[in-house]
């Protein structure tokens, strides 16, 4: 096949099913030990060659266009540069990122144009970088990056870049329910550490529940309702008491069970199926949710969907 002009690269949104969060470590981080899906709210990211790096926003109409920097700072131009500086390479492009994923919303969003964006980079040059380099890569971009190459259901540890695919046999149906304002993950996590201070708790080791890995393992809903957990709950929601109303919403439009989506403020409502997934979207809807979607998990990691 000749050379491609331009290649498009699909990455999908994430949630954690178990988000377990322990003491901040010396170098600023968290050490968590979570369990990643893969949801169905995708970005797509196109990549051609070009003299400098630029990077082009477009949006679905519920996407915060303007709270997502257009320069270097971006994570995909960040992701390009980390690729060449890789190779020992001098080449740029511009990037193009249709943003389907809500901003600041607690679904990676940022990570999957990064790791869209070294995928689609890596196919565009045709650079042979190996799996467990572009995996490396991915985690010193962000913690979330190389969960966004892989896709599925995976464990995290250390900071979340450390992954592992997981068996997950479900055919999960979540709603995901958006919300107009975004919330910062490094402030979550400095009011997590706030509230320890405050409480005299210590954050324990993470670890991660065998009932969430089991209830994967056999496609289990109930067993998964039970069993979801996420440690930022806590100090989300006393940053935004709105989201209070979302959860109870959730429930009462008939969610088998509600979960702050990483560091918020998207709440995620688990159905049992298609079907029962339109239902409770319709009811957020009507109870003037106006950013919700009914979506399927697990789905697949970063992807090329078009060459030209
Ligand atoms: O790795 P990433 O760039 O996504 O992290 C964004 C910020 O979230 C970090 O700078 C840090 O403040 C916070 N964070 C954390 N512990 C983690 C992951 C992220 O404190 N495990």
């Amino acid at each position: 096949m000749s050379t491609p002009s331009t290649v498009t690269v699909r990455a999908a949104a994430k949630i954690n099913l178990h988000l377990g969060v322990g003491a901040v470590r010396p170098d600023g981080y968290h050490p968590l030990a979570t369990v990643y899906q893969a949801v169905g709210l995708y970005d797509d990211v196109l990549v051609a060659d070009a003299a400098a790096w630029s990077v082009a926003l477009t949006g679905a109409d519920h996407v915060a266009l303007a709270e997502v920097p257009q320069d270097s700072d971006n994570v995909a131009i960040r992701a390009g540069l980390a690729l060449t500086a890789h190779h020992g390479i001098e080449r740029a492009a511009r990037i193009e990122i249709h943003k389907g994923i809500p901003v600041a919303g607690g679904l990676a969003g940022g990570s999957a144009d990064a790791a869209a964006t070294l995928l689609a980079l890596e196919r565009l040059w045709d650079l042979g970088t190996s799996d467990q380099d572009l995996l490396r890569l991915a985690g010193e971009l962000g913690s979330d990056v190389p969960f966004a190459l892989l896709g599925g259901a995976a464990t995290g540890h250390g900071h979340g870049e450390i992954v592992e695919p997981i068996t997950d046999k479900g055919s999960w149906w979540w709603v995901v329910v958006g919300n107009e304002t975004g919330l910062s993950t490094p402030a979550v996590y400095r009011h997590f550490d706030e509230l320890n201070t405050r409480t005299g708790e210590t954050a324990d080791d993470p670890a991660i529940p065998a009932d969430v890995i089991t209830a994967l393992r056999t496609g289990d809903v109930d067993l998964l309702a039970a069993s979801l957990d996420n440690d930022l709950q806590r100090a989300a929601l006393e940053l935004r008491a709105d989201l209070r109303r979302t959860f109870d919403d959730g429930a009462e439009a008939g969610a088998l069970a509600t979960l702050l989506s990483g560091s918020g403020p998207t709440v995620l409502l688990l159905c049992r199926d298609a079907e029962h997934a339109r239902e409770v979207a319709g009811a957020m809807l009507a109870k003037g949710h106006g950013h919700c979607w009914a979506v399927p998990a697990p789905v697949a990691g970063a992807h090329v969907v078009d060459y030209d």
